[in-house]
């Protein structure tokens, strides 16, 4: 534990401290692997669920090899949890029964573990694919009607529809980030409206984890603060986090990032054409 300033933030380390025991889905992946270092230090205890073998690095870090499409064991894991970050799942266009089952039975089971443990936060990664088809001059906000771009963006909305019905009808903490595109530094012209730096992927996620537990439901973007962003920033009066990078200081090396996009195309870009969906039905 380190020195609890009043934001809820370590004064010596910039950590949250005060989370108890943590549970990260989806803890191999991409934004798994960098998170989970980040909340080493807030956490009294990570467990971390995947389906791929991974290792515990620390004294605190527990590790669950289980298949999220298995009630039983996805509740038997979460066991003593304070709160979950749902990341585990397919993160991309699929054939629809694996989306179905990973993402959409897999939160279900997720949800339903944290009701019946009695999980006080659940923040789910849902993606900005659920409003793909909203044309780039558009700065969309998350209350607007889903548009998906895709069976993956469809799986994402039945996925925050899941978060809102354990709100409303059971009680639960949800808080749904609509993940731009979580990588190093943007590298397609695209990424300069959806990146999301790994920087500020921690600093959304701490503070989807710390919110007031009066928030019984929300949905935000989590972009960097990209000039050329579609998606509106969170209000901070529902998520106080405030990106801090901004893609336009990598567009010198991003190639024809000054050819000007389409204002009526698709947001979602080459995610939205038909053949990126047809290959998963017709392979
Ligand atoms: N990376 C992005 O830019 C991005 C953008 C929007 C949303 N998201 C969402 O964020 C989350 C994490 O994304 P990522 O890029 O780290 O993906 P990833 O594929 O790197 O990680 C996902 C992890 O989930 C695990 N997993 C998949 N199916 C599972 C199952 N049935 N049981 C247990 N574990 C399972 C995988 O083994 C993997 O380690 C996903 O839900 C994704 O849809 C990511």
């Amino acid at each position: 534990m380190g020195w609890l300033a009043e934001s809820g933030h370590c004064r010596a380390c910039g950590g949250v401290v005060g989370l108890g025991t943590v549970a990260v889905t989806g803890a191999a992946g991409n934004i798994g692997s960098v998170v989970r270092v980040a909340l080493r230090g807030d956490a009294d205890r990570l467990v971390l669920l995947d389906r791929v073998p991974l290792r515990a690095e620390t004294a605190t870090e527990e590790v669950r090899i289980v298949d999220l499409r298995d009630a039983a064991a996805v509740e038997s894991a979460l066991a003593g949890v304070d709160s979950v970050l749902h990341l585990g799942g397919v993160p991309d266009e699929a054939p629809l029964a694996d989306l179905l089952q990973a993402n959409v039975l897999g939160t279900h089971h997720v949800l339903e573990a944290a009701r019946r443990v009695g999980s006080g936060r659940v923040v789910l990664a849902s993606s900005n694919r659920i409003t793909g088809f909203y044309p780039t001059a558009h700065r969309t906000r998350p209350l607007e009607p889903a548009r998906p771009d895709g069976l993956y963006g469809v799986s994402k909305v039945a996925v925050e529809a899941l978060g809102q019905l354990y709100a409303d009808k059971f009680g639960l903490s949800v808080i749904c980030l609509r993940i731009g595109s979580f990588e190093d530094a943007p590298t397609e012209p695209r990424h300069l409206a959806t990146w999301l730096s790994p920087r500020d992927t921690v600093g959304y996620v701490r503070a989807a984890l710390t919110a007031p537990q009066s928030t019984r439901f929300a949905t935000v973007y989590a972009v960097s603060a990209n000039s050329r962003r579609f998606w509106e920033l969170p209000d901070e009066s529902v998520l106080a986090y405030t990106p801090v990078d901004n893609a336009e200081a990598y567009a010198s090396r991003v190639t024809d990032a000054e050819v000007p996009a389409d204002p009526s195309a698709p947001q979602a870009g080459p995610y939205a054409t038909p053949e990126f969906t047809l290959q998963h039905i017709w392979p």
